[in-house]
């Protein structure tokens, strides 16, 4: 492979039927498996992966700071239906991912996980081609300070390798990928926080009633029901301030 000019590369791992290439330090593994998209070389289950990144990057193109030792990985699987509820999916598996190693996670909308109220896992999904990237960062032995919410990272809590957590995730992708929808949405709703709470969209207060058959947003404010798609709530008490 023409990386390997390019990067250190780490090793390549048969897991669970998938293929990861495993690099120490890349400038993104989204960016890398948006490149291998485009040169037509995607194939379904590749996964890429790296132990630091010096480009990483979040929604609303945030940068992901990537310090060596956590886990930062792009899984590519075909998609060639859209389906905007798979963050619900990717949300529940990331959770009992953490589950099975013993730490109680909660998931905040759509997909941030966080433990005790502090973000250790961030997701960022998108659709190219056929094909979805699930970009998932996870904390394992350092956690950035970021303005505006608190972090942690899972050495706070377990001992536990890339490797490991890597492996448990991509068989709860399995399970939870194919799992029909109302079953996530009833994982999901159990796991998240903010049910029945106050929190703010688009600058306006609401009561967060959960989500939809559809993956929409559930809010309430003087008896009316609204159900809306995209954006972000807040939910104040997570804040720093
Ligand atoms: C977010 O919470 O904003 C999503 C963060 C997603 C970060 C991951 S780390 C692996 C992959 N590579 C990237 O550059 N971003 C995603």
């Amino acid at each position: 492979m023409v990386v390997i000019l390019y990067y250190k590369m780490m090793g390549y791992t048969p897991l669970v039927g998938y293929k990861v290439l495993m690099f120490d330090k890349i400038p993104s593994t989204q960016t890398y498996a948006h490149g291998v998209i485009e040169r037509g070389k995607a194939t379904n289950r590749l996964v890429i992966c790296a132990m630091a990144q010096s480009a990483g990057y979040g929604r609303h193109n945030r940068t992901w700071v990537s310090h060596h030792g956590n886990l930062y990985t792009s899984i590519i699987y075909e998609a060639p239906i859209r389906r905007p509820q798979i963050a619900y999916s990717v949300a529940v598996a990331i959770a009992k991912t953490l589950l099975s190693v013993g730490i109680k996670p909660q998931i905040k909308w759509p997909n941030d996980i966080l433990i005790e109220g502090k973000k250790v896992c961030g997701v960022l999904i998108e659709f190219i081609d056929n094909f979805v990237v699930i970009g998932i960062g996870i904390n394992i032995k350092s956690n950035p300070t970021v303005t505006g919410y608190k972090t942690t990272k899972l050495e706070n809590y377990i001992n536990i390798t890339t490797e490991e957590l890597l492996s448990r995730l991509l068989k709860n992708m399995d399970i939870w990928l194919p799992t029909d929808f109302e079953n996530v949405r009833t994982r999901w709703m159990e796991l998240a926080i903010g049910i029945n709470k106050n929190v703010e969209y688009r600058g306006e207060n609401f009561k967060f009633v959960g989500i939809d058959a559809n993956g929409a947003i559930v809010l309430e404010r003087d008896n009316v029901t609204h159900h809306v798609y995209g954006d972000e709530i807040r939910i104040p008490y997570l804040q720093n301030k």
